[in-house]
């Protein structure tokens, strides 16, 4: 099988993201059923723009197109999510075949391309029939999930050896369920709130489960997720400190207690008759061993002092057109936090990246610098996490293509190739070209024998 991992890289995999409903389109073919964003987005006052994941970026009849465009980029792993509802179109019951033969392709046309497939099971596109009958409300729900991961690695297993069960929870939990800016745009209070935390902390331990029953031994199993992360003020230990302890409170909840296999006992009675219901098993299944942990990192939360607590970046720090700031070390800071506080021993950035207002010029060129600088600070606080060796074994950008932004819609572009959504034109922007040589060179910084080789051509 062909590969784009030079024979002597270390574990460290080059990867790039995207996920299903972002860019698939192609809704009702082959009999995918409705999800929670279909209803959503069709939903008016919803999405900037009214916009909608009917059509994306067509990559359900593009798919070889984009696959090229993957192996010209030279791009070691991708990793892409499974819309349940082309699976089993009301989360339930026998799967179509038209939905695990895309999927059976996807993967196919990614090993042909020396590109080494990490599938994530859900990235927010729960089937409406599911929602109709509960939702992440219902323990149901979790169990549901569990029947359509063994479905799904029971198909692909035997090829993709990275494997995410849920991406986000607090996005699709907090965002979907309490704030209700995304699918299925739910305001939930009291102890409904926090059942829905624990059911997919559970659907994620009993999809765990499916898969590792489903797979070769050697496949990996892990989930990504959302930290909140923090940056110390300055590298003094009692600055490190304060940013850790305020790192270890943030994600205690999820990341916590998934490591752990127990919620922090204070918040938890604290919640009183609002805490969720645990039946037995539940915990145990919750804390199954993960093989890697992946982070989702874009930004963190200003600098944390030992003294003054948390100091937020001001309006004017350099942000992205989606607002967020531009905090180049919360790459090193997240690995090395996740590490040292709830002992993960291998993380992958499972994405990273930006928006920029990026246009077509009349050169037919995309110059997104200001992405170029984006990544390049990002990445060298992975270098230096790797290079003190602490436990990160891969990165991937976000995103491949411009996509569907959930609640922003179309307007936020975070690819590396820009899409135009009227005609679907890909056209890769100069980033595209820049990671290529990331990739190639194995990081941002000319590796020794590089440099030898420009200094001989000059
Ligand atoms: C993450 C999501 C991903 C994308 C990026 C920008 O929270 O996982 O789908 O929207 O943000």
């Amino acid at each position: 099988m062909p590969t784009n991992r030079p024979a002597n890289a270390d574990r460290f995999l080059w990867g790039c993201a995207s996920s299903s409903y972002q860019i698939e389109g192609a809704v009702r073919a082959d009999g995918r059923g409705p999800s929670i964003w279909d209803t959503f987005s069709h939903t008016p006052g919803k999405i900037a723009g009214a916009d909608t994941g009917d059509v994306a970026c067509d990559h359900y009849h593009r798919m070889d197109e984009d696959l090229d465009l993957m192996a010209d980029l030279g791009v070691q792993s991708y990793r892409f999510s499974i819309a349940w509802p082309r699976i089993q179109p009301t989360g339930v019951g026998a799967p179509l075949a038209a939905g695990l033969d895309f999927y059976d392709r996807l993967v196919d046309g990614l090993l042909a391309r020396g590109i080494s497939p990490m599938a994530t099971c859900y990235h927010w596109d729960l089937p409406q029939a599911l929602e109709d009958r509960g939702g992440w409300r219902v323990r149901g729900t979790a169990e549901a999930f569990a029947q359509y991961c063994s479905i799904v690695a029971s198909r692909l297993g035997d090829r993709v050896p990275h494997w995410c069960t849920i991406n986000e929870p607090w996005c699709s939990w907090w965002l979907g369920y309490v704030q209700g800016n995304h699918a299925p745009g739910a305001q939930e209070t009291g102890r409904t709130r926090w059942q829905i935390a624990h059911n997919l902390m559970l659907a994620h331990g009993l999809g765990t489960r499916a898969i590792r029953a489903a797979v070769p031994p050697q496949v990996k199993v892990g989930m990504a997720f959302n930290t909140f992360d923090f940056e110390p003020f300055a590298e003094e230990p009692e600055h490190i400190a304060a940013a850790r302890n305020r790192y270890e409170r943030e994600n205690a909840w999820l990341l916590g207690t998934m490591m752990r296999g127990e919620y922090p006992r204070d918040r938890f009675a604290e919640l009183g008759a609002d805490a969720p219901e645990v039946a037995p098993g539940d915990m145990a299944a919750i804390a199954a061993p993960l093989d890697f942990v992946g982070l989702n990192i874009y930004q963190n939360r200003g600098l944390t002092h030992a003294q003054r607590g948390q100091i937020d970046a001001e309006p004017w720090h350099p942000r992205t057109d989606f607002d967020w700031a531009v905090t180049p070390d919360c790459l090193y800071w997240g690995i090395r936090f996740a590490h040292e506080v709830f002992g993960v021993r291998d993380i992958m950035i499972t994405e990273n990246g930006c928006c920029y207002p990026d246009v077509v010029d009349a050169h037919g060129r995309v110059d997104d610098v200001a992405r170029i600088a984006y990544l390049k600070g990002h990445l060298r606080g992975v270098e230096r996490a790797r290079r003190e060796g602490l436990p990160v074994t891969g990165y991937y950008l976000w995103s491949i293509l411009d996509n569907f932004e959930w609640a922003e819609g179309y307007g936020k572009r975070f690819g590396i190739v820009h899409v135009d959504f009227k005609t679907l034109k890909r056209t890769p922007k100069a980033s595209f070209e820049w990671y290529r040589s990331v990739i190639r060179r194995d990081g941002v910084e000319a590796q020794p024998a590089a440099i030898r080789d420009i200094a001989a051509a000059g």
